[in-house]
């Protein structure tokens, strides 16, 4: 029996996930397809509801419709419920659904088992207060860093991110112009690189062997460029792209893909 799995987001057509999640179903033997759905933007809980009735197995979640998928869900998982979003839905043996984030783990396993960079410890700085940062603070601060600071335009926006995460770990927030001292690992998580803004971060922000590290991937973010501009070493968020892709195929199909080789070939290597 073949099970049917998609990406549901709006816009949805230049998302990587059928690729990576048909390279996984090959790889592990796994009979399933993979296709994308674009619903309305007022109409996410109708196509995702309809696609489950219609004998769907599992959805990925993306921009906008991650905090809907949180709410359409019977059973969440606690990361996913402090995210206040959700990336995944999956069809539980009951029948009800559960919705669970993988974006945080995608982001911890791309950081300290692909490029070698412990967090334990370290001083961590994460730019921007949207759901693309929302979704990886509580992650972040379970590798217990020696400081989390999250830093954005909108000071207050991040301030009161920080007081919602409080109970999970030390971390501040504030504006651009509070950040304060050296950094050792630099994550950009707002989506100023691709409106083409600049983020105002001073070259003191990073730490002499400092990693930036943009969600984003595909293009060069004025982020990579000024952290570049700085000397210091950048990576882009493809890596994160397969390893939360990895959890959801975890969750749904009970195996663990190698990540490596998918990364390798959505990279043309
Ligand atoms: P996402 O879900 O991708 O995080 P979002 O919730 O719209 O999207 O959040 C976008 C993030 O990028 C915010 O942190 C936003 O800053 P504000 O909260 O101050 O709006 C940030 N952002 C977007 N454009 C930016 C720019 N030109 N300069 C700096 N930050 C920017």
């Amino acid at each position: 029996m073949t099970h049917r799995y998609a990406v549901i987001g709006n816009p949805v057509a230049h998302s990587r996930s059928p690729q990576i999640h048909t390279a996984f179903a090959r790889q592990t033997g796994e009979a399933l397809e993979y296709t994308r759905i674009e619903a309305p933007i007022d109409g996410f809980r109708e196509v995702a509801s309809g696609y489950f009735a219609a004998g769907g197995s599992g959805l990925s979640v993306t921009v906008p419709f991650k905090s809907e998928a949180l709410a359409m869900a019977a059973d969440a998982t606690a990361r996913a419920r402090l995210a206040g979003a959700a990336n995944v839905l999956a069809v539980q043996p009951d029948g009800g659904l559960l919705a669970d984030n993988t974006d945080g783990i995608g982001l911890i396993r791309d950081l300290t088992l692909n490029l070698g960079v412990g967090l334990t410890g370290r001083r961590i700085l994460l730019l921007g207060a949207g759901g693309a940062a929302r979704g990886v603070i509580g992650p972040l601060l379970a590798e217990s860093p020696a400081a989390l600071f999250v830093a954005n335009r909108n000071g207050d926006r991040s301030a009161s991110l920080a007081t919602h995460f409080a109970l999970a770990g030390p971390l501040d927030g504030g504006g651009f112009d509070e950040i304060e001292g050296a950094w050792d690992i630099i994550i950009n998580a707002t989506s100023a690189g691709l409106s083409g803004g600049e983020i105002p971060i001073e070259p003191e922000c990073f730490a002499v062997d400092a990693l930036a590290y943009d969600m984003v991937y595909g293009v060069e973010t004025s982020f990579m460029a000024l952290a570049r501009g700085f000397g210091t070493r950048v990576h882009d968020g493809l890596g994160m792209l397969v390893e939360q892709a990895a959890e959801q195929f975890q969750l749904w199909r009970g195996v663990r893909p190698d990540t490596a080789p998918v990364i390798a070939e959505l990279r043309g290597g």
